[in-house]
């Protein structure tokens, strides 16, 4: 029989310009902070899986798995995954199938990424290995323009407005200001949103998730504890968006989604909370179409209503998302799981009351690979 997956405990540096810590200081700090929260022994790690995009490209430091493992007394197994933007919430899934299967009973998972040291056109360069090299890249397309690409396809498909677009950010900032590991702990009207530097037209700077530094680890069990994973479903797509039949909606995140649904057994009404994959505004939009909480050229009614806070109809992002509280690649997919252990603990600074099933919703690419994870109170 397989076994279940429990998030005994988890940690996570803040998101930002970190200067002064290089990727392995942020590696440390979080694996220190997960290993110290879940009450267990570092020798008690059976494997390690890391989530990381650009360590070797960008910090000249590969081999991530090792390099964790060597830091443990019994240097257990240890593997790197990388998925572009949702290299955490596979690294996530990867370590579940390792313990479903029995392989393990601690794994230690960590998401870490450092982009800051580099010039901002070297990390654009570096993200963008996440498309399509042969279509995408030659075509002179960055992530902002892609995103940029789809905002205008759906504005035009479907009516959204440039300050519908300003409500998303707006709420992200919103929440992300009781998170003291955000990197941007501040609200910003939606008039200073719509304002901002033009970056990928209709796509402004307060549309784009940051550049960031950061790391996240947790340690996932099958010895029970309060919150036990649900449901771990990956899912992928084509790279390019020229070859898919739609601009405005990601078949990787339908499938994941609804294939999480099935391993779970909810209906989507279930969900207390979500942490969403809002790597640009119009994507946040994209994702509640995708996941059936909004008909198609609807997503964002509920950004529009005020409905995303902690007492809302649908909370969403109360860390901040990926928006406020940064983008340290591949952290994202791991810092999400341990937002949701956060919430189904009752212990996150922006707490969406009796919050008792979580969704952590993480893409790569255009949407090429979703990771989807389902969390509840045990
Ligand atoms: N949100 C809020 N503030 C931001 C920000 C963001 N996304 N990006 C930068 N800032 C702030 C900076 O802190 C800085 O403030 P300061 O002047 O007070 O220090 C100011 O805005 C200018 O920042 P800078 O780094 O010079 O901006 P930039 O023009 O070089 O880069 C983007 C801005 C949007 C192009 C860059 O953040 C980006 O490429 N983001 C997308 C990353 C991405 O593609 N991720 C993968 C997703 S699939």
């Amino acid at each position: 029989m397989r076994e279940q997956v429990f998030v005994l405990g988890g940690a996570q540096t803040s998101f930002g310009e970190l200067w002064n810590k290089s990727l392995v200081d942020l590696i440390d700090e979080a694996v220190a902070g997960a290993i110290e929260s879940s009450g267990i022994l570092p020798t008690d790690i059976d494997a390690v899986v890391i989530g990381n995009m650009v360590g070797g490209e960008l910090s000249g430091q590969g081999h991530l798995g090792a390099l964790v493992s060597g830091g443990l007394p019994h240097h257990p197994p240890a593997l790197r995954v990388e998925a572009a933007c949702a290299s955490g919430g596979v690294a996530v899934h990867t370590a579940c199938a390792l313990l479903e299967s029995g392989k393990a009973e601690n794994v230690l998972v960590i998401g870490a990424e450092k982009l800051t040291d580099a010039p901002n056109d070297l990390v654009t360069s570096a993200i963008m290995n996440a498309g399509n090299s042969d279509r995408d890249t030659v075509a002179g397309l960055t992530f902002p323009g892609i995103f940029g690409l789809i905002a205008n396809r759906y504005m035009y498909d479907y009516g959204l407005t440039r300050d519908d677009l300003s409500s998303v950010s707006a709420a992200h900032h919103e929440a992300a200001v009781k998170n003291p590991y955000a990197q941007f702990k501040k609200s910003i009207p939606r008039d200073v949103i719509s304002k901002s530097a033009p970056v990928a037209d209709p796509l402004r700077l307060l549309d784009c998730s940051p550049i960031s530094d950061g790391a996240a680890a947790i340690i996932l069990s099958t010895n029970p504890s309060d919150v036990q994973i649900s449901a771990s479903q990956v899912a992928t797509d084509h790279v390019s968006l020229a070859d898919r039949t739609s601009m405005t909606s990601f078949l990787s995140t339908r499938t994941a989604f609804q294939n999480a649904l099935k391993e779970a057994g909810w209906n989507r009404n279930d969900i207390d909370c979500m942490e969403l994959h809002d790597c640009f505004s119009i994507a946040a939009i994209l994702h509640l179409e995708d996941m059936g909480f909004a008909e198609e050229g609807q997503g964002v009614r509920f950004y529009k209503n005020n409905q995303t806070h902690a007492n809302g109809e649908l909370p969403i992002n109360m860390s901040g998302g990926l928006k406020a509280c940064g983008h340290p690649i591949g952290a994202t997919g791991v810092k999400q799981i341990l937002d949701c252990y956060k919430q189904l603990t009752n212990r996150a600074p922006n707490q969406v009351p009796n919050c008792r099933r979580a969704l952590a919703h993480n893409i790569g690419g255009i949407g090429a690979t979703c990771a989807i994870h389902l969390l509840e109170h045990a």
